[in-house]
């Protein structure tokens, strides 16, 4: 490798790294950034280069900047946790690790800075996804052990039904096929989702005109489905059965919790440099569904992505269990934000390479 080309496959390693990474010279100012750095502190390498770290970091406390000074002079490694930093645009509690390195006998500070809320909101993504599939696992299990006795079962009642010599006994016997048929059809929702994806290029608005048209159909006049799409956002590679069923979860849910009158906003736009996980995609599409109904119990509120969990009397709790597994299978994320008058369920595709 020339030494030009092996300076911008360095960048190119830098700048893939999660963490963002800053060099400064012996007089505090900045002479290199990475792009996680650009993204953390939203600032643009060529806005920052050559500024003070005061300006780049905004730490609250002194005590960061005589560390800086003091890691260069003493030309040991440092590391400080839990440092608050007073970014413009909101605080931001990070670990910061400095290491001092010599450029050509001139020391220089290099930089790397952890965002702690992000890894503590990505281990809990984790934890909760890891729980979530626990317990599917559970219900899965659980649901094949009930489908092969209730076909034995269904049959029998069905054979029975023809011999019973009363019509009145046989009252019995269609309660007990239609409530066969009911846990069959439950059993069959709880063990759909696992089906691999077939994915082929599509686009994600055809998907969500098809789950409008069919909320549209089902709910009452008063509901009005406002689509709010940026048609800029390019094919999805996806399971287009798959995502409809997912999201039309998601939008029944939103229907139903309006009641007879309502709105309920569609919204699809790009975003770029999204972590789902651990992975960081350059480009992914956003659904929103909002809705401006009663809002989720806040005591389900944490809990609805769960199966089994549901706040209708009627309701299964099967349907954003499905509407997540269904997405993470196609690599994304369903978050909920809810108050009274605004839910707003987001969904996050990744895009392109990977997804
Ligand atoms: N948009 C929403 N507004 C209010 N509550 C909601 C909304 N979406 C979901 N919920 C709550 O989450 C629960 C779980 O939803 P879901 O998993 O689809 O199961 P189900 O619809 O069968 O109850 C619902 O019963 C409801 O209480
Ligand atoms: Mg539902």
């Amino acid at each position: 490798m020339n030494p030009s080309s092996a300076a911008t496959f360095y960048c190119r390693i830098l700048d893939n790294l999660s963490d963002a990474v800053l060099l400064f010279d012996e007089a505090l100012s900045l002479v290199y950034i990475n792009m996680p750095g650009e993204i953390l502190f939203a600032v643009s390498a060529r806005q920052v280069l050559g500024s003070k770290a005061q300006q780049v970091f905004f730490f609250s406390d002194q005590g960061m900047e005589e560390d800086m000074h003091r890691g260069l002079a003493s030309g040991a490694s440092l590391t400080r946790r839990n440092v608050v930093l007073s970014l413009p645009l909101h605080p931001m509690t990070v670990n910061v690790i400095m290491t001092p390195v010599l450029d050509e006998g001139s020391p220089m500070l290099l930089v790397e800075v952890q965002q702690v809320d992000r890894h503590l909101r990505i281990s809990m993504e984790e934890q909760l996804l890891a729980q979530q599939n626990a317990a599917k696992m559970l219900l899965r299990g659980l649901a094949h052990e009930i489908k092969n006795p209730l076909g034995g079962l269904r049959g029998a009642a069905q054979l029975l039904d023809q011999e019973l010599p009363e019509q009145e006994l046989r009252e019995y016997t269609r309660i007990i096929i239609e409530e066969s048929d009911r846990l069959q059809s439950l059993v069959d929702r709880m063990l759909a989702p696992n089906k691999p994806p077939h994915k082929s290029l599509l686009n994600i608005h055809r998907v969500l005109e098809r789950v409008r048209q069919l909320v549209q159909v089902e709910a009452p006049s008063g509901v009005t489905v406002i689509r709010d799409y940026d048609p800029s956002i390019p094919g999805l590679l996806g399971d287009g059965d798959q995502l409809i069923q997912a999201i039309l979860n998601i939008v029944r849910n939103a229907a139903q919790a309006v009641g007879t009158e309502g709105k309920i906003v569609i919204r699809t736009r790009i975003h770029r440099q999204v972590t789902i996980g651990y992975r960081r995609h350059a480009l992914a599409a956003k659904i929103d569904v909002i809705d401006d109904g009663p809002g989720i119990k806040p005591e389900l509120l944490n809990q609805i992505f769960y199966p089994m969990v549901t706040g209708r009397a009627e309701g299964t709790g099967l349907g954003l269990s499905i509407a997540q597994s269904l997405i993470s299978q196609h690599g994304g994320l369903v978050e909920c934000a809810s108050k009274p008058g605004n839910t707003v369920f987001s969904i996050f595709l990744p895009l392109g390479e990977g997804a």
